[in-house]
């Protein structure tokens, strides 16, 4: 995730933004930038590539004077990482400069708009629309022109702006996407994060949504898009460094769990507009080289192989185009059946996965046209597909995806409403419906987190020393079972296997015995009494069973040892809602077991290696 790191004050401004941008550099990043005010001009440094090139560059900092500035580090999200569209970004006569976190959803129009008004453009970035309508609408009040630009404004941002007619001062603001203010006796700071500041001060202001802050060297002041003054209360950080650099949380992984709802609305909202269209910015797919597919293949490793056994579901009973998940191992070693009437969608987060990438280009070697969803702007994968459609995650960091595979599922939903629209095989009710679903699932993943944080730390311990765990469920469970399976066994080393419960019957059954752990997925709420049935099955083969199921199947109380219900959705949405509680259960039972959470023994988080 891009960081954001200002100061104003007595000190030397530079060496401490690139102070602060080091902090920020475990977030993830391909580009890093500063602008400051130097004998009253605005100056900007910013350079594609490790912070130490930037650095290097203006040897720490110590190479400019100036006591205000703003850094960032970028994580891309729109355009490539390249020194253009690295932050900071200024309007056209040069005397505004932005950094900004976040996703402009409004920005094609923005730009269109400003682009006939004669505005040229030097980035590929939502973000230098912000520069070029701080020029437009500047009204010689630094404060009161932010206001004006917030108000043209869709998303989600953070923002940090100098003027160079306003030397002496920052102004921040944000909506949904975090930024602190931070005092101290000589200056002040806006951060993304804690970190980037603590080593100066640990008084600070969280920013509620559109609070607009001044920042000068010697006092903050923030106030409401209408400039109506707010009293904030300072308050104390007291965490460790070590601690700040994870938000406070003690891993990665359960700071990625909680972040979903956040990537999922950044990954859905852009792609739903007002007339609740599905518009997927990366596709030139025609309506006739639609016509034109055959046949599906969806390649992808592990987790987003799994994202793509769910798709198989959700793409053959939306688009009716016949749909296989493959292992991209496989796929590339077995002369695929696929040729120019196929649509080979590609999925992974890091985009670099040596079997996928190899898969990719099996794929296009053979005249597929390829698709690929991918959280790493610029990656190989990405840069080979023929059309491309990110999920806007942010950078993960623990070797156990959580946020990258949610984001992943909930694309694959649109890419398939998406198909089937433009093949006229959905009704218009039956597409309303599963779209409202989907603008819910936010939320709804948000709710889950919130109410079995604390049920899953008790049940891992209740199940910490189990030696074996069988994942069991039907259809779109099953699919969600063979992710909650590896969630388990990648972290926390418990020996654990996924079935479709309907296979049970024929050989693993076997293996049940007094106290195995069985977790069913009974969310298909078709399918649910015979998933009920393979319960009852293990049960009185003296199986411990943990059932996950919607909240009006109670009847499954009578069955199951432990229950957790989750929100009814459409029946193929369940995964990104079964999922969760699936995350959380292998992340407790791993912390109770003392497991190295972020860093599993023998994994990495990008295989670029066969
Ligand atoms: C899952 O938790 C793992 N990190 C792993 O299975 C991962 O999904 C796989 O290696 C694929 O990675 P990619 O998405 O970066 O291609």
């Amino acid at each position: 995730m891009c960081g954001i790191v200002g100061y104003v004050g007595d000190k030397q401004s530079a060496p401490l933004l690139i102070e602060g941008l080091e902090k920020l550099a475990y977030r993830g990043y391909d580009s890093a930038g500063v602008a400051v005010i130097e004998n009253g001009k605005l100056r900007i440094d910013k350079a594609k590539g490790h912070l130490e090139v930037l650095s290097e560059r203006i040897d720490g900092g110590a190479a400019i004077q100036s006591n205000v500035g703003i850094g960032h580090t970028r994580w891309a999200t729109h355009g490539r990482p390249s020194d253009e569209n690295s932050h900071p970004h200024r309007s056209g006569s040069g005397r505004f400069a932005v950094v900004h976190n976040g996703i402009i959803e409004n920005y094609v129009q923005l730009k269109a708009e400003l682009i006939d008004k004669g505005v040229e453009f030097c980035s590929e970035t939502d973000t230098e629309v912000i520069a070029h309508l701080l020029e437009e609408l500047y009204d010689g009040e630094l404060l009161s022109t932010v206001a004006k630009v917030i108000g043209r404004l869709q998303g989600s941002y953070a923002l940090g702006i100098l003027c160079e007619e306003h030397p002496d001062e920052i102004v921040a603001i944000r909506s949904s996407s975090p930024l602190i203010v931070g005092l101290s006796d000589a200056g002040n700071f806006i951060a993304s994060d804690i970190p980037a500041i603590l080593s100066h001060t640990r008084k600070i202001y969280h920013l509620e949504n559109d609070e607009l802050v001044l920042l000068k060297g010697d006092g903050v002041s923030i106030y409401t898009l209408e400039l109506e003054p707010v009293l904030k209360k300072v308050e104390e950080v007291t965490w460790d460094v070590a601690a700040a650099e994870k938000g406070g949380y003690a891993h990665f992984m359960i700071k990625e769990i909680i972040e979903q709802p956040r990537a999922l609305q950044d990954t859905i909202s852009p792609r739903v507009d007002d007339n609740g269209e599905i518009v997927l910015d990366g596709i030139t797919l025609t309506a006739q080289q639609l016509k034109n597919i055959k046949k599906i293949y969806i390649v992808a490793c592990g987790s987003a192989y799994h994202v793509g056994v769910v798709g198989k579901y959700v793409l053959e009973k939306l688009t009716r185009i016949p749909t296989e998940a493959d292992l991209a191992s496989e796929f590339r070693y077995r002369s695929p059946l696929v040729d120019e009437s196929t649509l080979c969608i590609i999925i992974s987060q890091s985009g670099e996965t040596a079997d996928t990438l190899a898969a990719l280009r099996e794929a296009k070697e053979r005249g597929a046209r390829v698709l690929s969803i991918v959280n790493v702007v610029g990656s190989s994968i990405a840069n080979e597909s023929d059309d491309v459609l990110y999920t806007w995650a942010g950078p993960e960091i623990a070797v156990a995806t959580t946020k990258a595979y949610s984001t992943q599922l909930v694309m694959l939903d649109l890419i398939a409403l998406y198909i089937a629209k433009r093949l006229g095989r959905i009704t218009k009710e039956e597409m309303r419906g599963l779209l409202s679903s989907i603008i819910k699932l936010p939320g709804r993943v948000e709710a889950i987190i919130e109410s079995y944080d604390d049920r899953l730390r008790e049940l891992a311990e209740k199940f910490k020393d189990y030696e074996h765990a069988y994942f069991l469920g039907r259809n779109v469970d099953y699919a969600v079972a063979l992710e909650a399976s590896l969630k388990l066994k990648e972290i926390s080393y418990i020996h654990s296997e996924a079935y479709a419960a309907g296979e049970l019957k024929h050989g693993t059954i076997s293996l049940i015995e007094e106290n195995t752990l069985v977790v069913a997925l009974a969310g298909c709420h078709r399918l649910f009494a015979k998933t009920l049935s393979n319960i009852k099955e293990v049960k009185a083969r003296g199986a411990y069973v943990l059932a996950v199921t919607t909240e009006d199947n109670t009847a499954i109380e009578q069955e199951a040892d432990d229950v957790l219900y989750i929100p009814c959705t459409k029946e193929l949405l369940m995964p990104s809602l079964e999922v969760v509680p699936m995350q959380l259960l292998g992340y407790y039972i791993a912390l109770a077991r003392g497991c190295d959470i972020d860093k599993p023994r023998n994994l990495a988080k990008s295989v670029t290696v066969e």
